[in-house]
């Protein structure tokens, strides 16, 4: 016991000085008080001597660990930084015999880890009392014995140590015997008692005495036992052992039954005299639970379990007596070997968990410690860490590993790890153990939504209901909870002018986007709006998207058309040859149709005609062609009605009338009224009349000046035309012209229109067969042409310049007519 004590003195500061080597920034604080002390007193300042932020020390999880799973016998108050007593400490519970009682604490912080070793040197106080191993103690004594002989008594056993172990003895006064205190080779002291007077057998029989040990403590205490002397009549020798020290090595964890070492003395007396027992002397308690001693044999063989982890060395004396109670005494050692038996433990001293997943690589998540009990090799541990995991281990302080993070996290990829680390130690066969640990990954807003579209495209038919859904988006956010909820909204934009809001809406949580009016395709064709998805983290992660809403055409215009001309005008009149042949071009029918593609893909058809089958139409030109030549039994005045459709579906349609007048000669017109049908064209009769009434009268003054002159001065007139009737180029109103080429059919389907704007000056071949003829004189045109514009002035929203042109036309060629007669009739 006082060698183990010795040996944890002496590796003490070696194991400081190592400390202090290996970690210059690691302080050791070593502190000494009484067993014994109440629980919560305090035993010094620890963040003071350390030189430790007493603020910080609650921060970085300030605590005291101990090895293994030690009792924990003192604590750190981290408001004060002091050092106190956590439970009772009993030196002689923890220590024994042991000279010097250390216990050895680690101060652990975190934030850096930081580990600062503690030892508790805990002082004795004398709280034990002397024992004697027996209550009595008998000695047989000759009756011969001389003055001088001595008696070797066991000595008393104090469980203090230094002074207050056993100090001395005393003996009960009496006439017989004094004591001598020896002291033997190991320095341990033994009591004898002196015989200084002879003993008369027949005077006395037996002797009884009181023995007393004292401790050094202040104030001292005592224990004391019973001597009992018998007087006998006969010689005796004491046995004596065969060796005097008798030491053994044993490997820990032996069976039962082990003989560990066998002791043996002899006495050279006869018989009875010569029968030699032994004992235990001096044996701590601990030891005579595990050992035992054959009383006959003196083999000493093992009765409990022996684990070298509690202790490695055991002494005892063993006595040996004969039957006269002569003794003599021997030491036995048993050193007990280190076995691999404990497998290195780990501990989990700290974890944080869940782990952001956006911590830096480098980050301390944890701290393990490793232990083994076992010495030496078979106490070397090596910690290791599962593959595949993006954390590594960091030997830190003594058997200490920082688990640190090694490559970036992803929560989004793996949540969540199930790990284990495994500690192996050196021994021969070497042990290990592993333990699993369950670390969380934490979310951080890391991830903007994503739309599953990179656009998106509505199609929309116009006329649609305010409110109808337009189309849905969707985007995803792979974060957790809030920070992976996506809103929708729309990008406040104009359109065409307008907010965008007031065209769409968007539902936020489902992404459906509503019309919020009804759409004109005829107004735009499309329109694009930028949609954002945003998550709800903090800060919060967007991003955006564009919706292309396409209108759809519907057929909801109807063809208009622009000539013949619906409105006011009757006398939209074409004049036909009669030497005109079959096939000819006698007139065109022009319409357009806002809407576009099929809505505006116009056929003609003849709904009915005054002689049907002498003209077609042209389904999808709109020209109109004699189909067969025209004989003299038909009707000079022909009448069409032409219906035109689009194609869209339903079909919308439009018709107009056409007047055809089948004639080489103006003479050969009958009166006009007679082709008005209906009531619009008979204001257009009365002024004609209004004209014809006035030219008339005009002629007549003119042809009463002409004749005048005639027969004044018998000279010719020279009268001069030039074919001044023009048919206008440009028939398509501006706001037709402007029809967008962007689809490909629309521009085919417009080609009626543009040809017909080309070709039509052409197709009005009357126009140059009257330039041969003369009229008057320049004045007269101009005279017609003024009169026109004033008429004009009347009804300006009906007239138009071809109109005026027409009835110009019209009106020379009656003009012509009524001076033709005129001559003749003159003539
Ligand atoms: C890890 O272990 C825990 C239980 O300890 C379990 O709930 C979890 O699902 C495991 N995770 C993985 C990724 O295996
Ligand atoms: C969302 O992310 C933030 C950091 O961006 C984090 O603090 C928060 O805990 C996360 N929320 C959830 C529910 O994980
Ligand atoms: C839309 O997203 C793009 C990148 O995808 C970004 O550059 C742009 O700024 C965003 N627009 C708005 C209005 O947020």
């Amino acid at each position: 016991m006082a060698l183990n004590g010795f040996l944890d003195l002496m590796l003490m500061p070696c194991l400081c000085l190592l400390m202090l080597v290996v970690r210059d920034a690691q302080g050791d604080v070593s502190y000494s008080f009484p067993e014994e002390m109440k629980p919560g007193s305090v035993i010094g300042n620890i963040a003071k001597d350390l030189g430790i932020d007493v603020k910080r020390l609650a921060a970085r999880k300030a605590r005291i660990d101990t090895e293994g799973r030690g009792k924990r016998y003192c604590d750190i108050n981290v408001n004060t930084g002091e050092l106190t007593v956590a439970e009772r400490i009993d030196r002689e519970e923890i220590c024994g015999d042991e000279v010097s009682c250390v216990l050895k604490f680690d101060l652990i912080l975190e934030q850096p880890l930081e580990l600062h070793r503690v030892s508790l040197q805990v002082e004795d106080i004398n709280d034990n009392a002397p024992v004697f191993s027996k209550d009595v103690i008998t000695f047989e004594i000759r009756e011969s014995a001389v003055r001088g002989a001595r008696y070797r008594v066991n000595e008393a056993h104090d469980a203090d140590i230094g002074q207050n172990t056993v100090r001395g003895y005393v003996l009960e006064k009496n006439e017989h015997f004094s004591l001598a205190v020896n002291t033997n080779n190991y320095g341990r002291k033994y009591v004898e008692l002196v015989l200084d007077k002879e003993i008369d057998r027949e005077l006395e029989k037996e002797i009884k005495l009181i023995l007393t040990a004292v401790d050094g403590g202040t104030p001292p205490k005592s224990g004391s036992v019973t001597i009992h002397v018998n007087v006998l009549d006969a010689n005796d020798n004491a046995p004596v052992f065969s060796q005097t020290d008798y030491r053994s090595n044993l490997p820990e964890n032996p069976p039962l039954g082990t003989i560990v070492v066998t002791v043996s003395a002899t006495d050279v007396d006869e018989g009875l005299n010569g029968k030699v027992t032994y004992e235990f002397g001096r044996i701590s308690g601990k030891a005579k639970k595990i050992f035992s001693l054959d009383q006959g044999n003196g083999q000493i063989t093992v009765t409990g379990h022996i684990d070298f982890e509690e202790a490695s060395i055991y002494e005892m004396t063993v006595e040996a007596k004969d039957e006269f109670g002569l003794s003599s005494e021997a030491n036995v050692l048993i050193k007990i070997l280190d076995i691999n038996d404990n497998p290195p433990e780990i501990f989990l001293k700290s974890l944080h968990t869940p782990v952001p997943e956006n911590v830096s690589p480098g980050t301390e998540v944890g701290i393990i410690n490793v232990q083994d009990k076992d010495t030496e090799n078979n106490g070397q541990v090596r910690l290791s860490i599962q593959q595949n995991v993006p954390f590594k281990l960091v030997p830190s302080l003594k058997s200490y590993y920082s688990l640190v993070v090694e490559g970036q996290l992803d929560r989004e990829l793996v949540s969540d790890y199930n790990f284990t680390v495994t500690a192996t130690d050196e021994g021969s066969p070497p042990l290990s153990s592993s333990k699993t640990i369950h670390l969380l990954i934490a979310d951080v807003n890391d991830n903007h939504p994503v739309f599953e579209e990179q656009f998106y495209n509505a199609h929309v038919k116009e006329n649609n209901k305010p409110g109808s859904s337009v189309c849905k988006v969707a985007a995803t956010d792979s974060d957790w909870r809030q920070n992976g909820t996506v809103v929708y909204s729309i990008l406040p934009a104009d359109v065409n002018g307008s907010p965008v809001t007031s065209f769409l809406s968007i539902n936020g949580d489902t992404g459906v986007i509503h019309a919020v009016r009804s759409f004109d395709y005829e107004q735009f064709k499309s329109f694009k709006v930028l949609v954002l998805a945003r998550d709800n983290g903090s800060p919060p992660l967007s991003s955006n998207v564009t919706v292309n809403v396409f209108i759809i055409d519907e057929n909801d215009n109807s063809p208009q058309i622009l000539y013949p001309s619906l409105e006011g005008n009757t006398f939209m009149t074409e004049m036909v040859p009669k030497a005109t042949q079959s096939g000819s071009l006698v007139s065109k029918v022009i319409a357009v149709d806002a809407d576009s593609g099929q809505n505006a893909w116009l056929s003609y058809h003849i709904v009915k005609a005054t002689d049907s089958g002498l003209f077609t139409i042209g389904e999808h030109s709109g020209e109109i062609r004699l189909q067969k030549d025209i004989s003299e039994s038909i009707n000079i005045k022909q009448n069409l009605i032409v219906s035109v459709k689009d194609n869209g579906e339903p079909s919308l349609s439009a018709t107009c009338s056409l007047y055809l007048l089948i004639s080489d000669n103006l003479a050969e017109v009958p009166e006009l009224k007679d082709m008005s049908y209906d009531d619009s064209s008979s204001k257009l009769t009365f002024y004609l009349i209004i004209a014809l009434v006035s030219v008339s009268t005009f002629f007549l003054t003119f042809i009463i000046i002409i004749l005048a002159v005639r027969f004044c001065h018998r000279r010719k007139p020279r009268i001069l035309f030039d074919g001044a009737v023009a048919i206008p180029s440009a028939y398509l109103p501006p706001n037709y012209a402007d029809v967008e080429g962007a689809g490909t059919l629309r521009s085919t389907y417009n080609y009626d229109a543009y040809l017909t704007t080309g070709s039509r000056t052409s197709d009005f071949k009357f126009v140059t067969s009257y330039n041969d003829v003369t009229l008057p004189s320049d004045l007269t045109l101009k005279n017609v042409q003024s009169s026109m514009d004033d008429l004009s002035g009347l009804d300006g929203d009906t007239f138009d310049s071809s109109k005026v042109c027409f009835f110009t036309d019209i009106l020379i060629r009656i003009l012509f007519r009524l001076i033709i007669i005129f001559f003749s009739f003159a003539k």
